[in-house]
């Protein structure tokens, strides 16, 4: 019985496989009602400019400019249009990379009919308005909006497109609060809302998307502490909240192992470990306060430590010098005091890392600790408030 089911299955899956070969042998053309979707799209939203993205070499601009609506043969077959992308199978547009391509205006709703879309890269170019368009675009797993002009709150239906696993609204002018439907995006792996006018507090649900390996919320007016739920992503490489508003403490989880709980559904999670892989910490300009936390020598793979302009208090923990990948480490325009450390990574930063702490003391600053110890003899609590 299961020998002959196996059989069964293996048929079939040949057959597939033939089948695919056939098909894509015969490469299906373009829809026509995608290809139109696309003919509007550049008919509506293309302006030829010299210049349009600051960023691009000049052969890289306006790949939109070469698609061609002719009858001739693969000239009105959009699949084969510079920045299209087609299934070799159903033929649909799956992909369309439209970076820095000097498309400018309102996102049209004849793009929203590119429903089996899967890759969407509008980056880099001067789109404006809100994007209601883009809502029936459900499979979706790679959506870079990043560099435009969009603005008004980010809308709650990203929050439907479930398999996004790259979301890049990094740079626009989204402002309102980071939508609650974010919580359902369990696929994201990615998400870069930097350089926005987001308020209101670091959601806490962010914690539950256990497959975040990257997290940029910097230069926002972000609010409140950091959520303890962040100790959850373990895959974290890069976490990024720097140039905000939040304060309080830095939560321990990030550094502990911690049984943590699932704020939403009451469930008590097993501890899964610390944020073994993450790389790049930054929390730098903000309202940070407490002391620099000993338990951040449980990061081994961490390379930049970014705490600069907090108010953080208190010594650096000698426990630091265990991060032996350490290449970047900035605590300046803190309020820290005592001996800095000198042994492995310590004895390569140099005096940039601590200007503007009166407190701290050994090389690399002129100020000598002995130095220190006399001339002020009031404890660093005194300098807190
Ligand atoms: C999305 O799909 C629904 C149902 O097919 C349709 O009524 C609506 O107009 C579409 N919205 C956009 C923005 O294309
Ligand atoms: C987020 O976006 C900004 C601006 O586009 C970029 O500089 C930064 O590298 C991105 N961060 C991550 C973690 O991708
Ligand atoms: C941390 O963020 C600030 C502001 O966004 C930036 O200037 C600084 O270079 C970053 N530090 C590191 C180590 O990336
Ligand atoms: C993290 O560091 C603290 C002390 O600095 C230690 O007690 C704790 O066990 C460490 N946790 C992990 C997961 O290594
Ligand atoms: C540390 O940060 C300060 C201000 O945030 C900056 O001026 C300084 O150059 C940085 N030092 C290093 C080593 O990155
Ligand atoms: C930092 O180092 C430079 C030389 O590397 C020195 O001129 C300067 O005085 C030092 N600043 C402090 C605050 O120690």
């Amino acid at each position: 019985m299961e020998k002959e089911s196996f059989h069964f299955s293996y048929i079939i899956l040949l057959l597939t496989v033939v089948a695919s070969h056939f098909l894509a042998s015969i490469q299906p053309r373009c829809h026509e009602d995608e290809r139109s979707a696309l003919v509007e799209f550049k008919a509506t939203f293309f302006t030829r400019k010299p210049q349009c993205c600051y960023s691009t070499t000049s052969d890289e601009k306006a790949k939109i400019e070469s698609w061609k609506a002719l009858t001739e043969e693969t000239q009105s077959d959009c699949c084969y249009w510079a920045g299209v992308k087609c299934d070799k199978i159903s033929g649909h547009v799956i992909g369309l990379d439209l970076s820095c391509s000097c498309v400018s205006g309102h996102i049209p709703h004849s793009l929203g009919n590119l429903t089996p879309l899967v890759h969407l890269d509008l980056s880099s170019n001067r789109l404006i308005g809100t994007t209601p368009s883009l809502q029936n675009l459900t499979l979706l797993t790679h959506l870079d909006l990043r560099e435009n002009s969009l603005h008004g709150v980010i809308p709650n239906y990203f929050g439907n497109i479930l398999k996004l696993n790259h979301l890049d609204l990094s740079y626009n002018q989204f402002g309102g609060e980071v939508p609650s439907s974010f919580q359902r995006l369990s696929n994201l792996k990615h998400l870069n809302l930097s350089g926005n006018f987001l308020t209101g507090e670091v959601p806490s649900f962010l914690g539950n998307l256990v497959q975040l390996k990257c997290l940029s919320l910097t230069g926002n007016m972000l609010s409140g502490q950091i959520p303890s739920s962040l100790g959850n992503l373990v895959q974290f490489t890069s976490l990024d909240f720097s140039v905000n508003r939040l304060t309080g403490e830095i939560p321990s989880s990030i550094g502990n192992l911690v049984q943590l709980i699932d704020i939403d559904l009451g469930n008590l999670v097993q501890p899964i470990g610390s944020l073994k892989q993450l790389k790049l910490l930054n929390l730098s300009n903000n309202m940070l306060s407490g002391l620099l936390p000993p338990f951040l020598a449980n990061l081994t793979n961490l390379e930049a430590l970014d705490l600069s302009q907090n108010q953080l208090s208190g010594e650096i923990p000698q426990e630091l010098t265990q991060l032996t990948s350490l290449a970047v480490f900035n605590v300046s325009y803190n309020r820290l005091t005592g001996p800095i450390p000198q042994s492995r990574q310590f004895a390569t930063f140099e005096n940039n890392s601590y200007k503007g702490n009166s407190g701290l003391c050994g090389t690399p600053l002129s100020r000598k600790c002995g130095d220190l110890k006399a001339s002020s003899p009031s404890s660093p609590t005194s300098e807190e408030d």
